[in-house]
């Protein structure tokens, strides 16, 4: 049966930080304006979506995902105007946009908020979930767990406590308050009316709090957000909606309802698992996820990455694995955050470009979406002597110029990674570009490969037997074109592939190496290939 396919299906999707990529006015921060002059660059990676991280009016105590107004832009990333020029510039080069947007929660600095806690009589004072005592609702998990003690935050103006699932400057928002919901759906207009093509809603699980429960993932969140569905359908239609919910994929599910709510949910618990693959040289995390995942409802899809703006998380991984992962990948404390790790992709395979391609291809192989994070076009380094995520979100690397040709100002939001082998002097666009055999030079080739293959885009995966743990082989086929096999090498030393019964066609290998029929195909150390009869 041919199910229902959307725009988003086939996409690869490019998610960029506004403050990070390219400053116009030298102020230090990335701006809208600067952006659109790097919209070519972004074009150029073969990607078809950019997810716009929050560039509401905030106080940037979580970069953004603490909103102090939901339908502006933040003096420092441009106008409104800003905004709708980039947008434009977008749709002009066949690029779409989708944008975050946190409905879980707001900032302190909220009027909202501002309203509520000074006065208790305020209609504003239900916009969110307050308690005399910190004692309510005593099951759920702290999620930013090295840095707050509790959900619940004594607010000496309004004299009780208020609840929040992240930091105690994003007090969460009531959904058991009509109004919440009324502003909620606004807002979404607004952004829809000014033409965007979708939202990537952040923190979807902990709408609602509910005692004796972990208060997430409730049946009355999923109420609201087939609600915020229902919108899009009726009014917007061929818009995205996207969750982000990390949850393992059997209770991801509800969140793709009978195909009435999200279009597409991160699939979160895959990703620790690749990384955790190519570091043991053994297939069988893989393999064991994706049997794990179940099919979802025709026209949904999952999302994939590797890498983006925050840790990389080990929530769904066993504490044994977690605590695995973090000797491997985070040998430093300073590596290591939450339940998670705080460095880049390239730091993470130590430099090393055999990694970097086999865990790209990989990634690129799989079923779902996938979504890159700036900079990691370039294999750009990491600050772990940053705080919190910051050391994942340091200037994008334009050319060895002043700030990596990022901002002429004194001083960047963050500074600029000048430490070998990361260092913007030698590390940069500029430099990559003149390089056939460089990391962006690589990025736009396996992006124009996989997008070539329907296959690979969209086509079904069977497992391909192989009697060896490091080698992992599937098959990706699809009525619209040639099945693609697709073989890997995850270990550290060659080894001998499959044998294909007809001559097969390396599509990864640059200069088109064909391998005969009746012979094991030889896989170096680490590595790719993409077969075609
Ligand atoms: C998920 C976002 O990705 C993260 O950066 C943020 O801190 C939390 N949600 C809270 O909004």
């Amino acid at each position: 049966m041919t199910e229902p396919k959307a725009w988003f299906h086939d996409a690869v999707f490019f998610e960029l930080n506004i403050r990070a990529y390219r400053d116009s006015d030298g102020d230090g921060n990335g701006d809208f304006r600067g952006a659109i002059t790097k919209l070519d660059h972004i074009k150029s990676l073969g990607v078809d979506c950019i997810w716009v991280q929050p560039m509401y009016p905030s106080p940037l105590r979580d970069d953004g995902y603490d909103i102090a107004d939901y339908t502006g832009i933040h003096p420092d990333f441009g106008t409104l105007d800003d905004f709708k020029a980039f947008l434009d510039a977008a749709h002009a080069r066949g690029l779409r946009v989708v944008i975050d947007v946190v409905m879980n929660h707001c900032s302190i600095d909220h009027p909202w908020f501002q309203a509520a806690r000074a006065d208790r009589n305020s209609p504003y004072r239900d916009y969110f979930v307050w308690s005399d005592t910190p004692d309510k609702y005593s099951e759920s998990r702290i999620i930013f767990l090295d840095v707050e003690p509790s959900n619940w935050t004594y607010d000496e103006v309004a004299g009780q406590y208020f609840w929040h699932r992240f930091y105690s400057s994003q007090p969460d928002l009531n959904y058991d308050c009509p109004a919440v919901h009324d502003e909620m759906l606004r807002v979404l207009r607004f952004w829809l009316d000014l033409g965007i093509d979708g939202f990537r809603a952040d923190a979807v699980p902990y709408l609602y709090e509910r005692e004796g429960t972990n208060c997430e993932n409730l049946p009355e969140t999923h109420v609201f957000l087939k609600k915020v569905r229902r919108l899009l359908d009726e009014e917007y239609p061929g818009r995205v909606l996207i969750a982000e919910a990390n949850q393992w994929p059997e209770d991801l599910l509800p969140y793709f309802g009978d195909g009435d709510e999200f279009h597409v949910c991160f699939h979160f618990p895959i990703m620790p698992r690749l990384y955790m693959a190519l570091k043991r040289g053994d297939k069988m995390p893989i393999i064991d996820i994706l049997s794990r995942t179940p099919p979802i409802p025709p026209g949904t899809q999952w999302m994939t990455f590797l890498r983006n703006h925050d840790e990389l998380t080990l929530e769904m991984v066993t504490p044994e694995e977690r605590q695995w992962m973090w000797e491997q990948y985070a040998p430093e404390p300073r590596m290591r955050l939450n339940l998670g790790i705080r460095r880049r992709l390239m730091p993470l395979l130590d430099n090393d470009r055999r990694r970097w391609l086999a865990l790209n291809a990989l990634f690129l192989s799989l079923p779902g979406t996938p979504i890159l994070y700036y900079g990691d076009e370039i294999g750009m380094g990491d600050d772990i002597w940053l705080p919190d995520r910051h050391g994942c979100r340091t200037p994008m690397q334009w050319s060895a110029d002043k700030n990596a040709g990022f901002s002429a100002a004194e001083r960047t939001y963050l500074p600029v990674i000048d430490e070998p082998p990361y260092d913007y002097r030698t590390l940069n666009v500029a430099v990559q570009e003149n390089d056939p055999d460089s990391i962006l030079a690589l990025t736009r080739f396996l992006l124009a490969t996989r997008q070539a293959q329907p296959a690979l885009r969209s086509g079904a995966l069977e497992w391909v037997e192989t009697d060896d743990a490091a080698v992992l082989a599937f098959q990706r086929t699809t009525e619209d074109g040639p099945p693609v096999l697709c073989l890997f090498n995850l270990s550290d030393s060659p080894r001998p592939g499959i044998t294909p019964l007809t001559d097969v066609r390396d599509l990864l290998a640059r200069e088109g190496r064909v391998y005969p029929a009746g012979q094991p195909i030889p896989l170096a150390s680490f590595s790719a290939h993409w077969l075609v009869a």
